[in-house]
């Protein structure tokens, strides 16, 4: 029987016995079209069961943003944005230029007792960095006025008006006592007011929000604004006559909202994803087992992890690393997504820059034909990833009946691990069935950076808003 379902190049000339054991690691991680096709299908219907009163996996929550920025937005405004590893303060100075703006930032690294500490301990550390950023950064504005801010929480939350959010539960390794089922708009303020630090909590956004506006005030074609990072997640407008949810509320036949899919939580139920030992590993020993069960098979937080659980079976088995002390490799999260994207992106003849990693980070050196099997195992786990990640875009647009638009795709593994995109697109290509030789209907653009002012304009969307309702009562 042949050691494989394909034979790679990669793997020209590597001995047997190093390759033997492949075929069931393709069968596990090799989503054929017909296999994504049926798990979109699923994906579309839960996508719309999200949008009704008795909900489903996915939340589908409503984020109160309705329209997108007509692209002559002004005024200054400060943005926090806390994501998975940093928090990121800019300033950002929307000019009355169409599309135009201006920004100052400051990466702040979230460090693990602040994620894992309690509420106050969170709030008093965002506070402080954004002192500190506004001390090194001084307005030139008078005092005691206060600045508007916007705050990109990238957690899901269940919001009554887009100055509020109680969230719903930690997703990417956070785990803060005494916020789940709070609002978090009140205990930022409270955090600020400790501190005198003058600003005014104006709109509080997901980060996929943010993409969304900030890449559709740049590009009038992009329809979905997604994020390809620790976590995983989606964002789209949808007309709320289509949303059940809202009914009660009594919104205008044609209004629309933006919606944060959290779509992360995809088959928490377990129905379709076709689940590998080392996903059922993965999910029972994380903080929340059962949670976000899409997202731990998709994004950059988990796939290092189910590199190092691989190489560490095949150790076992007696495949791989024999003779060698792996000590370093058999602690939990050893392995990042970065380790993954150096290691494809080594072109050279011996992988030096791969095993550069492995003496640095594991101090141990591999055979070349070692690294290569690495290479190629980690090339299967990475196309799982983009290749499962395509299903839900696809969802989206299927589901919005989109048959053409541009995705902004914001986060570090989509903008840093080169070949992402292309694997993602080819998903697409396989789920969607475009013509041969057609371009890529959905294209998947990366959007950098787009928080500052993707929440900029959120901002000034929530406040003119005000103004508006004003305007009408007086
Ligand atoms: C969160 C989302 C967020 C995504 C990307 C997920 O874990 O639940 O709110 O958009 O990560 O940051």
């Amino acid at each position: 029987m042949s050691s494989f379902r394909y034979r790679p190049e990669i793997l020209e000339g590597v001995p047997e016995h190093l390759t033997r054991h492949l075929k069931q690691f393709e069968d596990w991680f090799i989503l054929e079209a017909a296999e994504l096709k049926k798990i979109t299908e699923h994906f579309v219907n839960e996508l719309g069961k999200g949008l009704t009163i008795e909900g489903g996996n996915i939340p589908m929550n409503v984020t109160w943003v309705t329209s997108n920025p007509p692209g002559r937005e002004s005024g200054r405004y400060l943005t926090l944005d806390m994501g998975g590893t940093n928090l990121r303060v800019c300033d950002v100075t929307l000019s009355e230029q169409k599309r135009d703006f201006e920004q100052t930032q400051r990466k702040f690294k979230l460090p693990k007792e602040v994620k894992s500490g309690t509420a106050e301990q969170l709030w008093d550390f965002v506070a402080d960095r954004l002192q500190v950023f506004l001390e090194e950064n001084p307005s030139g504005s008078q005092d005691n006025i206060s600045v508007p801010l916007a705050f990109t929480f990238s957690f899901p939350v269940d919001q009554q008006n887009i100055r509020s959010g109680v969230l719903q539960r930690w997703t990417k390794k956070f785990n803060v006592s005494g916020v789940e089922g709070e609002d978090v708009v009140p205990q930022l303020e409270a955090a600020l007011a400790r501190k005198n630090i003058p600003v005014d909590v104006v709109a509080l956004i997901n980060d996929t929000t943010g993409t969304l506006i900030a890449s559709n005030y740049r590009d009038p074609q992009v329809k979905v604004g997604s994020i390809f990072s620790t976590g995983t997640n989606a964002a789209y407008m949808e007309e709320c006559r289509l949303v059940p949810k809202l009914k009660e509320y009594g919104l205008p036949e044609d209004a629309k909202v933006i919606i944060n899919t959290e779509y992360g939580a995809f088959d928490n139920d377990r129905q379709i994803l076709p689940f590998t030992p080392f996903d059922h590993q993965i999910d029972s020993e994380s903080l929340r087992p059962g949670t976000q069960l899409y997202e731990k098979m998709v994004s950059g937080l988990y796939i290092g992890e189910m590199l190092r659980l691989v190489m560490v079976k095949l150790h076992e088995e007696g495949v791989l690393f024999q003779g060698k002390d792996i000590t370093s490799l058999r602690q939990s999260n050893a392995v990042d997504a970065t380790f993954l994207s150096i290691a494809e992106m080594d072109f050279s003849e011996d992988l030096s820059d791969m095993r550069e990693e492995f003496e640095d980070e594991f101090s141990f050196s591999p055979t070349v034909d070692e690294m290569k099997v690495c290479r190629y195992l980690i090339g299967l786990i990475a196309t799982r990833a983009a290749r499962l990640y395509a299903c839900g875009i696809a969802a989206i647009c299927i589901k919005n009946k989109t048959k053409k638009c541009h995705v902004g795709v914001d986060g570090s593994v989509f903008n840093k691990y080169s070949g992402f995109k292309d694997r993602a697109s080819q998903g697409l290509r396989d789920i969607l069935d475009w013509p041969v030789g057609e371009i890529d209907l959905i294209a998947l653009n990366a959007s950098e950076d787009g928080s500052g002012v993707g929440a900029a304009l959120a901002a000034s969307l929530a406040l003119n808003k005000v103004e508006q309702i004003k305007t009408t009562i007086i």
